[in-house]
Parts: C-alpha cells; structure tokens; sequence
C-alpha cells in the first residue's frame, strides 16, 4: 500500500452511542478525536449510523456503507438478480449457490449483491475505516424488516488480511469461489470518479502486493478465483485466465481451480 491519506479518528457527541464508538475504536483500533479536523478524513457515528467525512473536498456529503437504501437498494431491486455477470462468473446456476469469500471487501456493493441472490459471502477487509463502515452498515441492514434475515444469515464480516485469514481455514471451510477486486491505479479520469471510490483510492492507496493474496487464493478456492478488472486491462499479474465474462465496463476473470471432485 501506498501514497494513502490517513483518516484521523473517530468523533462520536452523542452520549447514547458512547458504547458503540467505543467497541468500534476497539476492534478496529482507530482513534478517538474530540472535534473534527480541520483538513480530511475523519468517521463520525450518530443517530443514522457510521459516516466517513472528507473536510475540505468539493463534494460534502459523507460516505456510508448504507445495503438498505441508495444505489444498493436499487441494484437489489432492479440490478438482474442471477443472470447478471457477477452472478455468472462467481459459478452461480440454477440450484447452486457457491460459498465465497469476498477477500476484498471494500465498501461491500459486490458482496451484498451475491449475498441478495443466495450465495453466502464472507467479507474481509484490512482498512480499519472501511472495516468499521461496513460493519456499521451490516448491523443497521440486519435490523431491517426487508433484508435483515438474509444479511444476518448470508454476510460474515472479517477483518484483515484475507492472504494470512484464508491459509488459516481448514479443508472444510474453504469457499468455493473466492472473489478478487484489487485497487486498480488511479487513472487521468480520476477526478470523475465517484466519491466513495476516490475515498477508498486515498485511504487504502493500490493494493501493491496483491500477488500474494492472488496466489494463496488459487490454493484455497475449491472451485474457481474471480478476478474483476477494468475493461481494458490486461489479466491480473498476466496470468491468462480459464475464462472471461463482460459487462459495460467490467471483465472478471475466472480462473478454474476445481479441487472439489463433484461438478458444480
Ligand atoms: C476496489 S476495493 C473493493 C471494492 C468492493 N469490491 C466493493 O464492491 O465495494 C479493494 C479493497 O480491497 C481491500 N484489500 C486489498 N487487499 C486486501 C487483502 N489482502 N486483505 C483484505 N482486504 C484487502 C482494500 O483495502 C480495498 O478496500
């Protein structure tokens, strides 16, 4: 990782949500601050949740990890359920769910989309501040009348680094599929892109040494590795995929690993 901008803390004022700033400073040990900084990130948990802050960016509204409402709302109502390419490529079929384990989690959209279509996803991500945005966000989806018995059943949330995490699962509990979307490098175009992928761009920076966490996923994956990539780009560290699926602006990869004797 490199060239990130650092997230200065936690601010939380609200005397109810003391305990719960508290538990998330600890787990994802990220510090607590007084008052807001003058300049970048910080988080601040209130009444409507966990938000990341960006003081003295253009665009002010804070980033959230919201599975209920917004964009990922309205993916799950109208985003074309098990036909669409994610589906596809992560080995879904009529009858079959895979089990994956999303090893770069981020903001979660990828993984909340599979878990809505039935696969159950474990998500693991090592950015402390986007750890703490998505299990925010996965506690406030589980409370929610709609989704929250398919989030508490189908979304595991764990933090670190999904290299060393998945060389510690024994044979029984490695996923089928394991799902890969590395940061790819900023392009010329950057100033165009959303917020919430700028925010994970400046916090996280390129993910450097994801040639470690592409090779322990071949070794683990029962069936497949699926890598997403721009629509351009070449294969991930040039290794020539088994297949490859399209969409608008997106190409995943599939690499066929099939340590499971049964097909799928
Ligand atoms: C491009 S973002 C993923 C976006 C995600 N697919 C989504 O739908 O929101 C890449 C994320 O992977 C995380 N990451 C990269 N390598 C990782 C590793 N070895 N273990 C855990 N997280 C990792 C980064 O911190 C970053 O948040």
């Amino acid at each position: 990782m490199s060239d990130t901008t650092p997230c200065a803390g936690l601010l939380c004022t609200h005397p109810a949500l003391q305990a719960r700033a508290e538990t998330l400073c600890h787990h994802y040990a990220l510090a607590r601050i007084q008052r807001a900084p003058e300049q970048g990130y910080f988080l601040q948990l209130v009444n409507e949740g966990l938000a990341l802050h960006n003081v003295g960016s253009k665009d002010m509204s804070p980033v959230r990890v919201d599975f209920v409402g917004g964009a990922l709302g309205h993916r799950l109502r109208f985003g074309g359920g098990r036909g669409q390419p994610l589906a596809r490529a992560v080995g879904i079929k009529p009858g079959f769910n895979p089990v994956v384990w999303d090893a770069t989690a981020g903001l979660g959209r990828d993984a909340f989309v599979l878990a809505s279509i039935g696969c159950p996803v474990t998500l693991c991500e090592r950015s402390p501040v986007l750890a703490a945005l998505l299990d925010d966000g996965l506690q406030r989806a589980r409370l929610n009348r709609e989704i929250g018995d398919w989030v508490e059943s189908r979304m595991t949330l764990r933090f670190g680094d999904s290299a060393r995490q998945l060389t510690t699962l024994t044979a029984a509990q490695a996923p089928d599929t394991i799902y890969l979307d590395p940061m790819y490098p900023a392009g010329k175009s950057s100033v165009l892109v959303k917020k919430e992928i700028r925010a994970v761009q400046q916090l996280v920076g390129e993910d450097r040494d994801s040639q470690v966490l592409f090779e322990t996923a071949l070794q683990v994956a029962t069936r497949r590795v699926v890598v997403k990539r721009p629509q351009r780009a070449g294969p991930l560290h040039d290794r020539i995929p088994t297949t490859s699926i399209e969409s608008k602006k997106t190409r995943y990869d599939i690499y066929v690993t099939l340590l499971k004797a049964t097909p799928c």
